[in-house]
């Protein structure tokens, strides 16, 4: 990624297309994804995370993209100039800064999950859970979560990864590096999924993930399947928007849109059905809650032939995953501090690393010091970071930057950065972001809330 954002720019259509897929998949995808749809009863959450995904998220993801790629700055400045250009109120500008509070919130948590990855590849590489029964990975998982300091040092590990990539200016590593691991994971995903699928339970896993059953839909399943729409297309908070500033002027963004969407959903599939028939299989509950993934796979790699291989493979691919996408929201953060501080890109990532680390030791202290600490009696400070975060603010951001598109930005330059070939799609999505997206966001988040 270039390290300032107006002048410089993606080297190809392709390394943007390559970024951005990077920011979209990741932990959301992998992690998130089947806990969400196991704690919400499968389809329900399935079909309606992907009509949201359809209907709201898409269009939205070109809008971000398109103020970004018209403002190229940060998101507060972009929303600020594009605002006073089109002689609205620069109190624009605050959806950036609701945007920067959700990135410094999510990169919080994402770190600490994160360094869970880190700490089970390190494990599965040495054959530990080889021969372990599955009550011995659950058990072990549980302990593992109890020990602070040793969730500390993997959270600060990632968190150094992390900062240390964004701090240099991430444009030809991680361009270079993301060109064979996303192909890369999608394989090992194929793989695990097919022997998910032989050896487990497969007809209940697809009957879970894919029956459909109007009867399971309730608000708070809508919510969490908005709000995870926004999460894993890596929307409402800006970051796709910077991604849009580094756009060369000539590339158009529509059809880019659509590959990234794509390639995420069947990412989040794929990890359905690597966990899905062996949590039948094993009997283990679909609602594992966070440590689902972490407690059902290391199952998998204990039983499959040359398990620690694939196993350490499947870690390694995850942390890559996991890696690009909190570059991604760090990134605009950093981004926000060399241009307002005017500081350099070094002592920007410096001071966004070591907030983010600080709020992150809140949510690791969630699973065991802290697990009583509880807002309202309910919400953990990791709970509060992951889903009022991810099910509010985001999708917050993301009606306001569909509001701004659809009714303040010159058409002229909509158009032209969007590129479509043909006027009904131009006319669809302009639909979608002034009516579509916007009614449904208030209407889901009214619901959720009264
Ligand atoms: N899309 C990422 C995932 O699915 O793990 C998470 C994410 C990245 C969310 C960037 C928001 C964001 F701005």
């Amino acid at each position: 990624m270039p390290s300032k954002s107006p002048k410089e720019s993606w080297s190809s259509k392709k390394s943007f297309i390559l970024a951005a897929t990077g920011a979209a998949v990741g932990l959301g995808n992998i992690w998130k994804f089947p806990y969400m749809a196991g704690d919400n009863g499968g389809s329900a959450f399935v079909i309606i995370y992907l009509i949201c995904v359809v209907f709201i998220g898409l269009p939205i993801m070109m809008a971000e993209i398109i103020l970004g790629k018209c403002g190229c700055k940060n998101p507060i400045d972009t929303m600020k100039n594009l605002a006073i250009e089109a002689k609205a109120t620069p109190m624009w500008r605050y959806t950036g800064w609701i945007g920067s509070l959700s990135l410094l919130l999510i990169l919080s948590f994402y770190s600490v999950v994160s360094g869970w990855s880190i700490f089970y590849l390190l494990k599965t590489s040495v054959g530990f859970f080889n021969n372990k029964t599955p009550y011995e990975i659950t058990e072990y998982w549980n302990t593992f979560l109890q020990s602070p300091l040793n969730l500390l040092i993997w959270h600060s590990l990632f968190m150094f990864i992390t900062m240390y990539v964004v701090a240099k200016g991430v444009k030809n590593g991680l361009e270079k590096a993301s060109n064979i691991l996303m192909p890369a994971l999608f394989v090992v995903l194929i793989l695990l999924a097919i022997y998910s699928s032989a050896t487990g339970d497969s007809k209940k896993a697809l009957n879970f993930l894919f029956s459909f059953d109007y009867h399971k839909i309730t608000p708070s399943l809508i919510i969490d399947a908005l709000g995870h729409a926004f999460f894993t297309l890596a929307l409402g908070a800006g970051c796709m928007l910077v991604y849009g500033a580094y756009l060369p002027k000539k590339v158009t963004v529509s059809g880019s849109v659509v590959s990234i969407a794509f390639l995420d959903v069947m990412v989040a599939f794929l990890s359905g059905m690597a966990i899905f028939p062996l949590v039948f299989k094993y009997n283990l509950t679909p609602q594992g809650g966070p440590g689902l993934m972490f407690e059902v796979l290391p199952i998998t790699f204990a039983q499959m032939p040359f398990g620690s291989i694939i196993g350490t493979f499947f870690f390694l691919l995850l942390l890559f995953a996991a890696w690009t996408s909190s570059i991604s929201l760090a990134e605009p953060l950093v981004l926000l501090l060399i241009e307002k501080a005017k500081i350099s890109r070094k002592i920007s990532a410096i001071i966004v690393g070591c907030t983010a680390w600080v709020i992150g030791i809140g949510s690791l202290l969630s699973f065991n010091l802290w697990s009583d600490y509880k807002l309202f009696g309910k919400w953990t400070i990791f709970y509060i970071n992951t889903d009022l975060t991810t099910n509010f603010l985001l999708p917050i951001g993301g009606l306001l930057f569909s509001v701004f598109a659809g009714w303040k930005l010159s058409q002229i330059k909509a158009r032209e950065a969007l590129g479509f070939q043909k006027e009904w799609q131009y006319k669809s999505w302009l639909f979608l972001v002034k009516y579509i997206a916007p009614i449904a966001i208030i209407l889901i988040i009214a619901k959720a809330v009264i």
